[in-house]
């Protein structure tokens, strides 16, 4: 096929998976086992995606350390979201979380042992046992680089079981045919190369948009690509206002210090050397969840009590963990610390700070991985070929505010559970129909326009502005006054686009290129969270709201649609809250007031 300079190489596949962290590595592996013609197409090595960086553990009620239940964990994570979450989806993925780890263990996952050899379990914050009694050891962790692990065993299986690989390619758009998603496009950055895939069902695992602030713990490769090819292709982004802040990432250089180190015992302290946390959240303490500790230690702050000469951070402390236990448990984090903070942690503390870690938004899905939309009249649908898992995906798990360890469960939990549906669906090697010229000449027509920009403004410097606009109005602590304000330089920010100039104009390796595909990736979500956070007028998990400061059931026990224009103007629509299992092994959980 051709379109001007461009020859488009066509593969036929009868799944595409765009991504390879541990969602789409554990999908490329579920559906290349069950006989299906697979494909993976990555915009990175697959060991370098930023599954790799996931460090305290995954969940799952396995109960080696202590007794649990997966009643129990379901519990934790409905409360933890706030009772955003879909009880549905939360109930099949604490469920399957101990086959779905068990599985993980054979296939060769070296995760650490318990003395009589059983997986080693950490608490991890707002995990508890007997419905919020006691706490759990629920994380399974190799050390403290548990999505290393992960990443490194799931490429090998999905190799072995002969899943074939498109190594950086760079996903440009879905091919899109009167509703039906029949494929993906491509560039390969090696040769410059455009590809055509056509595909039964597209799954994205894109990741998260981490990279729209500026001090995140997400890699620079966390720019949310599938979230903006789906609203480049007219469907919506769910909840994006609910972005995490993780309490841990080292001060000035956001790389994230792992929840593990307080699961190990480790805790936080201000300038007077208080340990603060007893205050805020008596029983929880320090593993208190991560919006509960943000907002905390944005109040300490905020009261004068920070570290450092501008009394801008805080102290996480180990010292008292001692060297063996360091070295066995978080040897990562010792090395990180050292990097970035210049810090032994056998005698120094941590200099931390909430840092932006995850989106608890993305494209919305049921818990076999579809992607849903609304029709015209208000009714749920699925679209049909595609479905998407992992951050990018808004299953909804995590609600308004995920705990720690849930994400990589919910990567692999959601990644099987994609492999059984498409298993389901599809016979291996259906014939594909033939693509209308009109259902991809488009897109390739807007990746020449940006090849050829020729405006006056550098990539960086649009981005630069946006991180850093996002990083200060649509923060921890939200008001109208600040998100307004806002919204009102990130539209001027999103026109600036229309300036950007390129000045590397080939094919082959163009970064300049890529990094402003990724910055309107970018962009695109930053409006759809900064203008969602303006639009929800109550406080719930991660989105605090000073003006609003109670959580409103009664107008906002709804998750929001935000379908984002090429300008950057956001239409809202809303989806029911699922407030019903799939069982009746557990109960329906209903809301319980809470005050900010
Ligand atoms: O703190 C951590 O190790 C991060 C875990 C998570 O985000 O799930």
């Amino acid at each position: 096929m051709q379109r001007g300079d461009y020859n488009l190489i066509t593969h036929d596949y009868d799944i595409v998976i765009v991504g390879a962290g541990g969602a789409g590595l554990r999908a490329t592996l579920g559906m290349a086992t069950a006989g299906l013609n697979t494909a993976c197409i990555t915009k990175v090595f697959p060991t370098r995606s930023h599954t790799v960086a996931a460090q305290g553990g995954i969940s799952a009620a396995l109960g080696n350390m202590g007794e649990d239940a997966w009643q129990w964990h379901m519990y934790d994570t409905i409360k933890g979201s706030d009772w955003l979450g879909d009880q549905d989806a939360i109930e099949y993925m604490c469920r399957e979380a101990i086959p779905a780890v068990i599985e993980l263990e054979h296939y060769g996952v070296p995760f650490s042992r318990t003395e009589t050899g059983q997986i080693y379990q950490r608490p991890f914050g707002g995990m508890t046992t007997h419905f919020g009694e006691g706490v759990a050891q629920r994380t399974c962790a190799a050390a403290d680089r548990t999505g290393h692990a992960i990443l490194h065993t799931l490429y090998q299986q999905s190799l072995r079981h002969g899943a074939q690989f498109f190594i950086e390619y760079f996903a440009l758009d879905l091919i899109m045919d009167d509703g039906v998603c029949r494929g993906v496009l491509a560039w390969e950055l090696a040769t410059g190369d455009l590809h055509l895939f056509r595909a039964h069902k597209v799954v994205l695992a894109t990741g998260g948009a981490g990279r729209a602030y500026f001090s995140a713990t997400s890699a620079h490769t966390c720019t949310g690509d599938g979230n903006a090819m789906i609203a480049r292709a007219g469907l919506p982004l769910q909840d994006m206002e609910f972005v995490q802040f993780h309490p841990t990432g080292v001060y000035g250089a956001g790389v994230l210090i792992t929840e593990g180190v307080r699961g190990e015992g480790g805790y936080l302290t201000n300038a007077q050397g208080e340990r603060f946390m007893e205050r805020y959240a008596p029983n929880a303490k320090d593993l208190a969840s991560r919006d509960v500790v943000s907002r905390a230690m944005t109040m300490e702050i905020n009261a004068g009590h920070g570290v450092g000469p501008d009394q801008d951070h805080l102290h996480l402390n180990l010292m008292h963990l001692g060297a063996e236990v360091i070295q066995e448990r978080l040897p990562g984090i010792a090395e990180s610390a050292r990097i970035f903070a210049g810090v032994d942690v056998t005698r120094e503390p941590i200099p931390v700070l909430p840092t932006v870690h995850y989106n608890m938004g993305g494209i919305p899905t049921n818990y076999h991985a579809e992607v849903m939309t609304v029709k015209d009249d208000g009714s749920e649908t699925s679209v049909p070929g595609l479905m998407a898992i992992g951050e990018a995906a808004c299953v909804s798990v995590h609600g308004a505010n995920r705990l720690g360890s849930n994400s990589l469960l919910d990567l692999i939990v959601f990644g099987r559970s994609a492999a059984y549906r498409a298993a389901q669906l599809i016979k291996p090697n259906t014939p594909h129909q033939a693509i209308a010229n009109d259902c991809w000449e488009a897109l390739v027509d807007r990746f020449d326009q940006f090849r050829h920009a020729s405006g006056s403004i550098p990539t960086a410097t649009i981005r630069d502005r946006m991180q850093r606009t996002m990083q200060r109005h649509a923060a921890v602590f939200r008001s109208a006054e600040s998100l307004s304000a806002g919204v009102t330089k990130m539209r001027e920010i999103h026109a600036s686009l229309e300036q950007v100039r390129i000045n590397d104009r080939g094919l082959q390796w163009n970064t300049d290129l890529v990094e402003t595909l990724e910055l309107e990736n970018l962009l695109t979500q930053a409006q759809a969270i900064i203008q969602g956070a303006l639009n929800r007028e109550e406080s719930r998990g991660a989105h605090a709201r000073e003006d609003f400061p109670e959580r409103d059931d009664q107008d906002w026990l709804k998750h929001s649609l935000a379908w984002v224009d090429a300008a950057g103007g956001v239409t809202f629509g809303y989806r029911p809250v699922h407030l019903y299992t799939l069982t009746d092994e557990c109960q329906v959980i209903p809301p319980k007031k809470r005050v900010y």
